[in-house]
């Protein structure tokens, strides 16, 4: 009989429902505060979300429905394949068995339609006419644009400089979708105004091109937009949890029990959260899996920086949050994961790093591309460069189970296909890239400001 190569599921399988990990965590998750360092109220965030989303934000339900006409859109694409990589494995020499589920076959190459399909149906239900957000790599601008054009909402991006300059054909997708797509820091807001004086030559950050889209949102004295964001915040993580989801029921169709590593890129946390917080649901149940978020070396959030309260954004607009935090003003070098360049992460990643759920790491550039190249050559998908951190860290786990002699089962999330990002793979080729660290210095002055604000606890069960 012939092996199984991918498990696809019908339809009638995808999830109905969106799992919140933070019902489940052993420590409460801690709240965003305000200006005057007290827990912000949802009426507080109404000028930037609808309140629909704005209900999941704060929601501690541990099942929350799918409405149906999300659920349509979804069908568009979903549910996605789960791949046996055994081409990888091969070439590897590894027992370890390896899997990877496809988030790369939708419409907008990524994960992000998920939650971008979601937002964009609970704004219009609310009547909103337009979402304006930022996008680093440009998947998440072309994911809300796609979004947009099929609930018919105005939709305008603003792409981080770097990314603007590296992947043109990304705002030609935007725009195709009828987005309009500008390079931040802009000369359309003020926080892109100050930045520009301050640092003609900017590469921009995400941390800049939020602050300009939340500010155009709430200078629209319409009253009609809102801000919608990629990553981050809870609900956004919530919307991505069909992945991991579907994962199980896949894996269980491919005779497997529990993984043992569960593996996905980090960025603000939201891939890594939807193929992740379904295994620490178990986790928390007592199933015994590795979980691991994978960062840049240039931009080691999880690794290396202080769990803080923070802004999300460089002009301070957004709530302090709990995270772990390289601080706002930092400003990460122009590394080709673009979507990777964040100084923060989500709360609900962050409260699961703290609880010691979770074992992040970080690699390097080059030994990112070496890894995504060795994927393209044996399963034939060019992934992201952002994915590519996954790669690196699923190649590094499968060659330990090759040593230890052990039948591992890693699953990791392939976030999304890298056709758009082919400059970046270019210099790698012609050996134009190199690796960065972030100095300890840089690290040092880059936090030393969040020592101002609220500390949030670091208290933790101390089960794992
Ligand atoms: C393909 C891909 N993977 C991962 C990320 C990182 O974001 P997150 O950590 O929210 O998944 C991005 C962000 O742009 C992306 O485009």
């Amino acid at each position: 009989m012939s092996k199984n190569y991918k498990v696809f599921l019908s339809e009638k399988d995808m999830p109905g429902q969106w799992y919140n990990l933070a019902a489940d965590l052993p420590t409460p998750m801690q709240p965003p505060l305000g200006p005057d360092g007290n827990p912000i109220t949802p009426d507080m965030l109404a000028p930037v979300f609808p309140m629909n989303l704005i209900e999941q934000e704060v929601s501690s339900e541990r099942w929350i429905d799918i409405p149906e006409e999300i659920q349509e859109m979804l069908y568009r694409w979903r549910p996605t394949p789960l791949h046996r990589a055994y081409h990888l494995e091969k070439a590897l020499g590894t027992p370890a068995r390896i899997y990877y589920k496809n988030e790369s076959v939708s419409p907008a190459g990524s994960h992000k339609p998920n939650t971008a399909v979601a937002q964009a149906w609970y704004n219009k239900e609310f009547g909103i006419k337009k979402l304006t957000t930022e996008t680093g790599a440009g998947q998440w601008g072309s994911a809300l644009a796609f979004a947009c054009s099929l609930v018919g909402l105005e939709c305008k991006v603003f792409m981080v400089r770097v990314s603007f300059d590296q992947k043109p054909f990304r705002k030609m997708l935007m725009a195709s979708y009828g987005a309009n797509c500008v390079a931040s820091p802009s000369n359309e807001t003020k926080a892109g105004r100050d930045i520009l004086a301050k640092i003609p030559d900017t590469p921009g950050s995400l941390g800049i091109a939020i602050s300009e889209a939340i500010e155009e949102a709430v200078t629209d004295e319409s009253g009609e937009t809102r801000y919608s964001l990629g990553s981050v915040l809870n609900h956004v993580m919530l919307h991505q949890t069909i992945i991991g989801q579907e994962v199980k029921k896949q894996l269980e169709i491919f005779g497997e029990k529990t993984p043992d590593t569960v593996i996905a890129c980090a960025g603000g946390g939201s891939n890594f959260a939807g193929i992740a917080f379904p295994f620490i649901h178990d986790k928390i149940n007592g199933a015994d899996i590795d979980i691991i978020p994978v960062e840049p070396s240039s931009c080691p959030t999880l690794t290396r920086a202080p769990f803080s309260y923070d802004h999300g954004d460089v002009a301070c607009m957004t709530p302090l949050l709990p995270m772990y935090s390289l601080g706002h003003e930092f400003i990460p070098p122009p590394i080709h994961a673009g979507g990777l360049r964040y100084h923060g992460m989500s709360p609900l990643v962050s409260q699961a790093a703290v609880e010691g759920l979770i074992n992040p790491r970080s690699v390097h550039q080059l030994e990112a591309y070496e890894s995504a190249i060795l994927f393209a050559k044996t399963e034939g998908i060019l992934v992201a460069p952002e994915t590519s951190h996954a790669v690196a860290a699923t190649i590094q786990e499968a060659n330990k189970a090759k040593e230890e002699g052990k039948e591992k089962v890693i699953v990791f999330n392939l976030s999304g296909h890298g056709m758009m990002d082919l400059v970046g793979y270019d210099k790698f080729l012609k050996g134009e890239l190199s690796n960065y660290s972030l100095p300890d210095e840089d690290i040092k002055k880059y936090t030393e400001p969040l020592k101002k604000y609220p500390q949030p606890s670091t208290s933790k069960s101390g089960k794992w």
